[in-house]
C-alpha cells in the first residue's frame, strides 16, 4: 500500500522525524517562519496528515484545498489556531498534546510571576545601563510573594500545577472556573472557590490565566476587570493573548491601576515593534516560551507525530480533541 503524505509545517526533532518517515512520504517546511498561507494551501492539496503549530492558520479553506486530508495534529495543548467546526465536518480528526506541558508551563507561569512582582528583568536592565549607583532603601521595591493572595482564572492541569507551586510559597489560592472541582480535589490541591470574577479579582494580589481561548473566555480580563483589581495587582497570561482586551491591559500598567504584568502570549504573535506595551517597564513580554524545555519539546513531537500515525492508520489518536467524527 502507498504511504501516505503528510505535509510537516516546521523543522522538529530529528528522531521524531525519522520515525515519521518510517511509515509517511514526509515533506517538512525547513523555514524558521511559518509557511505562508499560500504554500499551506497548496502544500496539503494532496496531503492525508498535516503536522500543524499553533501558528499555522488551519482554516476552512485550507480544510477545503485538501481533499485527501485525514488527520491533523497540531503540536500545541491548544488549537484555537484550527477550525474546529470545519474538521467536524469533514471528519477530520484533530489532535493535541495536553500533559506533558503542564508542569514546564507552570514553571514559566511562577517565573513570571516572581520575576513582575521583584522587576527582575527591569532590575538587569538598571544594572546594565550603569544605574546601579548604591543599595538604597527605596530601590526597585516590588511586592512579596509568600504568604500572599494568588487568584487562578481556570484550575485545568497547568492552573492546577501553578497552585501546588503557590503553596510552597505559603500562598493563598483562590481560583474561578465555571465548572467547579470537587472539595476533595480542592482540598488536595489547597484551593478556594470563587464564583465569579467580580468577587475573585479585588481579593488578588496576583492572578494567573490558564484558559483556553473561545468565544467565551476571549477579552474576559478588560477595563471593567482592571478596574477592580488592587493597584499592587501582578497579571500573569501563560495561555493566550486574547483572553485579556491588550488596549485595557495597556491603560491598566501605564496608570498604575495594577503594579505590573508578565506575559508569554499577545493578541498578535509576534507582537509588533511599535506596540505601546513594549515602552512599558511594568511588563515583561516573552514570545510564547512557556512550553520552551528541551524535554517537554522533544516529548510534545513525539506525541504530536504518534496522534498523526494513529489518525492515518484509522485509529483515533490517543489526544484527539474530536473523537466523534471517528465513527461518522
Ligand atoms: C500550547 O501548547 O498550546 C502552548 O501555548 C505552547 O506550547
Amino acid at each position: 500500500m502507498a504511504k501516505p503524505k503528510v505535509f510537516v509545517t516546521r523543522l522538529i526533532a530529528r528522531e521524531v522525524l525519522d520515525k515519521l518517515a518510517q511509515h509517511t512520504i514526509i515533506e517538512v517546511w525547513q523555514d524558521e517562519l511559518p509557511p505562508p498561507y499560500q504554500t499551506l494551501l497548496e502544500k496539503a492539496r494532496d496531503a492525508e496528515g498535516l503536522l500543524t503549530l499553533l501558528s499555522d492558520r488551519i482554516d476552512e479553506a485550507v480544510m477545503n484545498a485538501a481533499s485527501r486530508l485525514k488527520v491533523i495534529s497540531n503540536m500545541a495543548v491548544g488549537y484555537d489556531n484550527i477550525d474546529i467546526a470545519a474538521a467536524n465536518r469533514r471528519h477530520i480528526l484533530v489532535g493535541n498534546t495536553p500533559g506533558v506541558l503542564t508542569e514546564t508551563t507552570a514553571d514559566l507561569a511562577f517565573a513570571l510571576l516572581m520575576a513582575a512582582a521583584r522587576r527582575v528583568v527591569e532590575a538587569d536592565r538598571h544594572t546594565r545601563q550603569g544605574l546601579w549607583k548604591t543599595w538604597g532603601p527605596q530601590i526597585m521595591l516590588g511586592y512579596d510573594i509568600y504568604h500572599n493572595t494568588l487568584g487562578i482564572i481556570g484550575l485545568g492541569r497547568i492552573g492546577a500545577e501553578v497552585a501546588r507551586r503557590a503553596r510552597g510559597f505559603s500562598m493563598r489560592v483562590l481560583y474561578y472556573d465555571k465548572i467547579r472541582l470537587s472539595v476533595k480535589v480542592e482540598k488536595e490541591l489547597g484551593v478556594e472557590y470563587v464564583p465569579n470574577l467580580r468577587t475573585l479579582l479585588p481579593l488578588c494580589d496576583f492572578i494567573s490565566l490558564h484558559v483556553p481561548l473561545s468565544q467565551e473566555t476571549r477579552h474576559i480580563l478588560g477595563a471593567r476587570e482592571f478596574a477592580l483589581m488592587k493597584p499592587s495587582a501582578v497579571l500573569i497570561n501563560t495561555s493566550r493573548g486574547a483572553i485579556i482586551d491588550q488596549k485595557a491591559l495597556y491603560t491598566a500598567l501605564k496608570s498604575r491601576q495594577i503594579f505590573a504584568a508578565g506575559i508569554d502570549v499577545t493578541e498578535i504573535e509576534p507582537i509588533p515593534a511599535d506596540d505601546p506595551l513594549l515602552a512599558l517597564d511594568n511588563i515583561i513580554i516573552t514570545p510564547h516560551i512557556a512550553s520552551a524545555s528541551f524535554a517537554t519539546r522533544r516529548q510534545m513531537a513525539f506525541i504530536a507525530v504518534e496522534n498523526l500515525l494513529d489518525g492515518l492508520s484509522g485509529k483515533v489518536p490517543p489526544n484527539c480533541v474530536n473523537p466523534e467524527v471517528f465513527n461518522k
